[in-house]
């Protein structure tokens, strides 16, 4: 039978190298041929083997354990894919187990969360967003897919592209921030990055966009909570980052832990049948998150483990990750007719599909190539690259009197406990990167730039602990030197899956630290490595200089340094906003305005939405990000006063680089539709350009702004726009109060 399947598909490449030039609809034609001839051939047993996905013991383990069968249940066919496994050797062992053992000889996929990177670790995702570079994280994906599929894999657990407004919710370091327009491009851009042009090349993946859906709006910022919101808010934030990376091609999805509105995600109808197939005509597959199948018993929607797999393929899923009840129930509950075979054959089809395009048919160890793993991974235009990624990510919050760059020839201190860390540099999910020889500290990237006779260092304190002990120590060093950086933050693991905080300030005695090391009169500049926006009054107060570095990735300590000293020029921008304290949170810059709004300047009006203790405004407001030369607005102009259907409108607008050193600049568009069918935010993003200067240049910026920029979700879920006026606001920051009007007619 396996000859068959050969044969078929030898026949198949023929015909495909025959007809070179041919359109997507041939192609497709192909695929479907296969496919389809191969599903007349498999038993329901085989369908059944094809949506079943288990671990390896080999890795990250999020959830119940392994299942110590794993390899009998794929001698019998009985399994379609495995994550987890890595090594062009280990995956090749298993494949050939796949093809050779079974009576089909259909081989596995391989998944694996590359979260942003593999080997080569490039900075938390949301440390990258803050780059608004969307080549740059395009290359990025790339370089982890070029990593990935070098020892093995051929399927990755990302982008993630769920919207948050919590930074209680450690998974916000995952994603592209609180914006729904950014991180609708993001996660095209992401996508993009690690499949190409082709699924069938031996450095692609398929992406698998997560996690669908609303998964970032989970209760109080506890991971896996419930999820309650209205559709209006669901379509018109939430869902259209996922829509923007299928339109991208994304080849699979990801069902979320949540329950949404009642209905757990992973057994939701609506979101898996109703938005997805119907309406967004989407034709990858579907897996659960983990055994969110099962999940759903103590969410308290399922009776058992039979009755979960019954509700999760009527809903739409695919494939079952780790839960075993697809293998151990569907045939039965077909039996029973309560699911339908041809749901299982669709459910199969899907999933074979995907393994034709990344050319698996033609070759089961395309990417199970020993060489590859020796030659792809850490290579110096990798390293470099992640290099680059690593600084373009870091958001400059706070730089008094020119603190930074540091001054040459002067004596630098390098104090607190994350100055020579390699582990905790790498933030969460930093598949097989090395957390100990292989990164670059602070102090490593900091020598390598100044030398090593002008850096004195103390650790002062751990992350987190009670202990003051190095203090004195610190503040003797700190008390030599001409100007102290201080390197602190958080534990990798206090962000990422499943680790919430209601905290947001800097753990331990960190706080204490920098208060003693203030006291000696010294220039203060705090590095912070962690993966959430914090409450940092305190430090932004008193402080000189503050960099937010997040967790940079294997060259941070690098880029670090290159930021540190000038040889490149801070240009992130915050893509979530800084709460200055967890009481605020949600709090984000496109909010909806209140029947009665505060205002500062009549603080008279009791009744004005407010706190008895603290003011409306964020610590930092999204979209904020410093450079070491300034950047002036003027002369924002519009074409017309008028929008309309066939004319669009021309923003223009000056920028001069009024500062001292060359630099870059995110130009920022935003709008408010004053009265509309649903109550509109006070901001939304609509445009970005990244723009650069040479100290003292100006120059005119163009944005083009069309009706259909500016639809929204109206009561009814139709995609329109309004009649109405408008304003338009530019600058650097969403507090930006350069502003304009104009009419939608
Ligand atoms: C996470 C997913 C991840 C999966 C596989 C789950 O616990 O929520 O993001 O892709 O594990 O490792």
């Amino acid at each position: 039978m396996r000859l068959n399947w050969i044969t078929s598909f030898a026949l198949l490449c023929l015909l495909i190298l025959a007809g070179c030039g041919k359109d997507k609809d041939q192609r497709d034609a192909e695929v479907d041929k296969f496919v389809d001839d191969l599903l007349r051939r498999m038993t329901l047993e085989e369908k059944i083997g094809q949506t079943v996905l288990y671990t390896s013991g080999y890795d990250v383990i999020t959830g119940p354990t392994v299942d110590p069968n794993y390899k009998e249940y794929l001698k019998k066919g009985m399994v379609g894919g495995i994550f987890n496994a890595v090594g062009a050797d280990y995956t090749r062992s298993l494949q050939k187990i796949a093809v050779e053992e079974t009576r089909l000889g259909i081989p596995l996929i391989f998944g694996y969360d590359v979260i942003h990177g593999q080997r080569t670790i490039f900075p938390i995702p949301l440390a990258e967003s803050c780059s608004w570079d969307l080549e740059a994280m395009e290359r990025s994906a790339r370089i982890a897919a070029s990593e990935a599929t070098a020892e093995g894999i051929n399927w990755i657990y990302a982008p993630m592209v769920d919207i948050s407004r919590d930074p209680r919710w450690g998974r916000v370091a995952e994603g592209a921030g609180e914006d729904v327009y950014l991180g609708s491009l993001i996660a095209a851009a992401r996508v993009k990055g690690f499949q190409g042009d082709n699924l069938s090349a031996v450095n692609t993946v398929v992406a698998c966009v997560k996690h669908y859906a609303a998964y970032g709006a989970t209760m109080a910022g506890r991971d896996y909570n419930t999820v309650d919101m209205s559709l209006n808010e669901l379509w018109n934030t939430y869902l259209p980052p996922f829509k923007a990376a299928l339109d991208a091609g994304c080849g699979t999805i990801m069902t979320s832990f949540n329950d949404l509105n009642g209905i757990p995600a992973t057994g939701n109808k609506y979101l898996l049948k109703d938005i997805l197939r119907d309406k967004w005509n989407f034709n990858g597959f579907v897996v659960t998150d983990y055994t969110s199948i099962n999940e759903m018993i103590p969410h308290g929607y399922a009776n058992d483990e039979k009755h979960s797999a019954e509700i999760a393929m009527n809903a739409g899923v695919d494939m079952d990750m780790q839960g075993g009840v697809y293998m151990n129930h569907l045939k039965t509950l077909i039996e029973e007719g309560k699911v339908s075979e041809k749901d299982v054959t669709e459910a199969a089809r899907a999933i074979l599909k995907i393994k034709y395009k990344l050319g698996l048919f033609e070759d089961p160890y395309r990417y199970c190539d020993a060489n590859r793993e020796k030659t792809d991974i850490l290579t110096p235009a990798n390293k470099e690259a992640a290099r680059d990624m690593a600084r373009k990510s870091m958001v400059l919050l706070k730089n008094d009197k020119q603190t930074l760059p540091l001054k040459e020839n002067k004596r630098v201190a390098l104090i607190g406990p994350l100055v020579k860390d390699k582990y905790e540099i790498l933030g969460c999910w930093s598949a097989m990167g090395n957390r100990d020889t292989i990164p670059v500290s602070v102090y490593d990237g900091l020598v390598e730039a100044i030398g090593k006779d002008k850096i004195s260092y103390a650790k002062g304190c751990d992350i987190q602990s009670e202990d003051t002990k190095g203090f004195a120590e610190a503040v003797r060093v700190a008390s030599a030197s001409d100007v102290v950086v201080m390197v602190m933050g958080e534990f990798h693991n206090m962000s990422g899956e499943n680790n919430s905080r209601t905290n947001l300030s800097l753990p331990g005695v960190q706080v204490d630290l920098l208060k003693a090391i203030k006291k000696t009169g010294k220039p203060v500049v705090l590095v912070l490595m962690n993966g959430r926006p914090l409450t940092i009054n305190w430090e932004k107060d008193n402080l000189d200089a503050i960099l937010e570095a997040w967790f940079p990735g294997t060259m941070g300590g690098a880029a670090i340094a290159d930021v540190l000293t000038g040889k490149y020029n801070p240009s992130g921008k915050l893509t979530m906003t800084f709460p200055q304290n967890v009481g605020q949170i949600p709090l984000f810059y496109n909010h909806k305005n209140t029947g009665r709004p505060y205002d500062p300047n009549v603080p008279q009006f009791a009744y004005g939405s407010r706190y008895w203790d603290v003011s409306n405004e964020p610590l930092y407001p999204f979209g904020y990000g410093l450079s070491y030369t300034t950047f002036t607005y003027s002369d924002l102009t519009l074409s017309s006063k008028e929008i309309t259907k066939e004319n669009p409108l021309k923003v223009s607008v000056k920028l001069t680089n009024s500062g001292e050193y060359d630099g870059e600049e995110v130009v920022q568009l935003y709008t408010r539709d004053l009265v509309g069918s649903v109550t509109r935010p006070v901001k939304e993003l609509k445009g970005f350009k990244k723009v650069f200067l040479k100290a003292g240049e100006s120059k005119v910026i163009d944005f083009t702004l069309s009706v259909n920029d500016l639809r929204f979700y109206n009561s009814q879920l139709e995609y329109v726009y309004e009649p109405g006026d408008f304003h338009l606001f530019v600058g650097g920051s969403s507090d930006t109060k350069l502003k304009t009007e104009f009419t939608l007619k």
